[in-house]
């Protein structure tokens, strides 16, 4: 004999309430085909076959009336069936996606349009430092690099130290940022953190071991300034930056060379790396930049091209504002049609061999 299940025991099974079986019942949507003796309601397999298909069209919004028509129809098997609420919900899916893809789009024209490309240095950060955190991390080999030429400072000062990706946990750490931004979004426990300028730094002569600076001095008025102010305060100075020199940097990399020639504007007038070096006595080193870096910065993704259609990727990426939101949307524009023609990996084959690129980053040790 076929087994039945009470209406509590459907509920439980489908999660939907006893009232709602009733009531499915009563408008003979999802009958019980059987009775016990007391004259309860008897579920069997096939009921709660029906009841299921009743529910997932339910949850695609289908009154009803329209449920009913849509599993009483003569013709339809239930394979039909299952295609065609298959069907409904890839449709509802593509809706879904589609709808997120306008959204994105909103955000990132709203975002664009918002931010004045003139902000510079801290300013900027005030305005685009929120978007930070969502690709910027610390890239541990690049890490690695700046920690062994600390050498056995045990008081280090972090100049330009935003939300503090770069900081050694194992010494005595103490930031510099100007931005409120991104000192906001510093973790709790991260090391204390001076409001100031790197021209200007709060401290006394050789009041650190080391003073560091990663990624930033290219956003400050007066680097030579900011470098001799990080001399005077520690015996020792690290700078990762980069080379912005036309070979090293803007020829030498597809972004800026094919889709982005505004950055030359942005470089302009800049002193050179090796102005920069001398007006603190230092050795300047390339740094390769790994093909899977962690660290979502502007030539991270060399190898990995796609993800400068990401706009949560560029407005991490200050040099995307600072292009501003024509020369950004034409490069998009452009890299997304090459990469759709497989042009862009027609062209570059050869990176695909490489694991790390030299795109003119330098590290600075006096
Ligand atoms: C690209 S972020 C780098 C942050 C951090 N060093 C890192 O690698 O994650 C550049 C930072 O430099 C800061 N900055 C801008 N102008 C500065 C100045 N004159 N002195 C010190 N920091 C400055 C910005 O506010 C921003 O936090």
């Amino acid at each position: 004999m076929e087994a039945h299940l009470t209406v509590g025991r459907v509920a439980g099974l489908t999660g939907v309430t006893v009232r709602t079986l009733h009531h499915y019942d009563d408008i003979g949507l999802v009958r019980p085909s059987a009775r016990t003796a007391a004259g309860h309601r008897a579920y069997a397999a096939a009921d709660l076959a029906r009841l299921r298909e009743v529910l997932a069209y339910r949850r695609l919004g289908f009154g009803l009336r329209e449920i009913a028509d849509l599993v009483d129809a003569p013709s339809a098997d239930a394979i039909a069936r299952l295609h065609r609420l298959r069907g409904l919900l890839l449709e509802q899916r593509d809706r879904a996606a589609a709808m997120v893809t306008a959204i994105d789009r909103e955000l990132e024209t709203r975002v664009m349009d918002t931010t004045p490309p003139h902000a510079t240095g801290a300013h900027l950060y005030e305005s685009i430092g929120s978007a930070y955190p969502a690709t910027r991390r610390t890239e541990p080999r690049i890490a690695a690099r700046v920690w062994e030429a600390l050498g056995d400072a045990r008081t280090v000062l972090n100049v330009g130290a935003g939300t503090g990706n770069y900081e050694p946990t194992d010494r005595d750490v103490t930031a510099v940022e100007p931005s409120s931004v991104m000192r906001a979004q510093r973790r709790p426990d991260a090391a204390p953190c001076v409001a100031a300028v790197a021209e200007h730094l709060p401290f006394d002569d050789r009041s650190f071991d080391a003073a560091m600076a990663f990624s930033t001095i290219h956003h400050w008025d007066d680097p030579i300034a900011g470098l001799r102010e990080m001399r005077r305060v520690a015996r020792r100075v690290v700078v990762f930056t980069h080379d912005a020199g036309e070979s090293a940097w803007r020829q030498r990399f597809w972004l800026t060379r094919d889709y982005l020639p505004e950055v030359a504007r942005l470089v302009a007038g800049r002193p050179s790396v090796h102005r920069l070096a001398d007006a603190i006595g230092a050795r300047v080193s390339p740094v390769l930049v790994p093909w899977d870096c962690a660290d979502g910065f502007f030539e991270a993704y060399w190898r990995r091209p796609e993800a400068y259609l990401d706009p949560a990727a560029r407005r991490a990426v200050s040099v995307w504002t600072r292009v501003g939101p024509e020369a950004e949307r034409r490069a998009v524009a452009a890299l997304r049609a090459d990469l759709a023609s497989g042009r862009w990996a027609a062209r570059h084959h050869d990176l695909a061999a490489l694991d790390a690129a030299e795109l003119g980053l330098r590290l600075l040790v006096a």
